[in-house]
């Protein structure tokens, strides 16, 4: 029988999620994306429940997407951004923390460059925490969101294969997405420059490739990522043109395969240095469908976390 009920408190990474919790997320998105292709969007769901937005370091689509998917819900919002707090005057996270949830916070999203602090708050705070990005670690909404776009163009994903392509040494979004695709049956590779691929990957069960054509004529979705320069404390590639050059995705590129390979990146899109603008506009292109799935699946997770806190 299909489970009507996470098995989880907190969405700490797709590490942690089991086959149901990811399908019953995806069962519960699709109702929520009918509800917000209505004219009247919201709904009392989350009513009387409080979550806040803690932003420790930058984001537009998942902090938008969170208090979108938030107030379409009915919750109550409250945002914090680390760049205009008093964590400059030397407040410890969990101290920042705490103070807030003195105020009654139900809910708790996170973006924080340090791997782990999601998981670090988890235990020592009552309220549920869904991680939005740690570090270099898990970015899971990212990778359901991707899942089910992916789902949403080539129905079931079991034997599909999907490529990564670019800069996955410092991603957290390929990492939850490798660990999602594989729940899910897909095959995976990662494709880009060697210093730029972690060097035990193989590991995790996923092909490597070091060549973007290869790669390209063996995937069914070509999933691009940015080059990360803030995490870079070193020089990865000689410079970007070269990059592009060598590893970017470009029009001439695409039209000279024999399928139609379905392109997705989860922004912000450097246009020109990993992926062309004919490409990122294309009708191959899935790209902004992934944005408008970003909030139903984002207004599933904390429905379905809401409904735990009632029992
Ligand atoms: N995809 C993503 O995480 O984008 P933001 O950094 O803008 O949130």
């Amino acid at each position: 029988m299909a489970s009507t009920e996470l098995s989880t408190k907190h969405v700490l990474g797709i590490k942690y999620l089991t086959v149901d919790d990811i399908n019953l997320i995806f069962e519960t998105a699709e109702n929520f994306k009918e509800v917000i292709n209505r004219p009247i969007k919201k709904v009392p769901s989350l009513r009387d429940v409080t979550v806040a937005n803690l932003f420790f370091e930058n984001s537009t689509r998942t902090k938008l997407s969170f208090e979108l998917a938030e107030k379409r819900l009915s919750a109550d919002v409250v945002n914090f951004s680390a760049s205009s707090s008093s964590l400059k005057k030397g407040e410890t996270l969990l101290d920042t923390v705490n103070n807030i949830l003195s105020m009654k916070v139900d809910m708790v999203v996170i973006r924080h460059p340090a791997p782990g602090a999601p998981a670090y708050l988890a235990k020592h705070i009552d309220a549920n925490i869904i991680n939005a990005g740690d570090g270099t670690h898990e970015h899971p909404t990212q990778a359901l969101l991707d899942a089910f776009s992916m789902r949403e163009k080539l129905g079931d994903l079991k034997n599909k294969k999907i490529a990564i392509f670019g800069d996955i040494l410092h991603s957290r979004v390929a990492l939850s997405n490798i660990f999602c695709l594989q729940k899910l049956g897909a095959e995976v590779a990662v494709c880009g420059p060697p210093t730029l691929i972690p060097k035990h990957i193989n590991k995790l069960g996923v092909k490597v490739m070091y060549d973007v054509r290869t790669a390209l004529e063996w995937c069914d979705v070509a999933n691009i990522l940015r080059i990360q320069l803030e995490r870079q404390e070193i020089k990865y590639f000689p410079s970007l043109r070269e990059y592009s050059q060598y590893f970017g995705i470009n029009k001439a590129l695409l039209n000279s395969l024999d399928t139609k390979v379905v392109i997705m990146h989860p922004g912000p899109i450097n246009r020109g240095v990993e992926i062309t603008s004919d490409v990122a506009d294309s009708d191959q292109s899935i790209i902004l469908q992934q944005v408008e799935n970003g909030v139903a699946i984002r207004m599933a997770i904390l429905y379905l976390l809401a409904a735990k806190r009632d029992k």
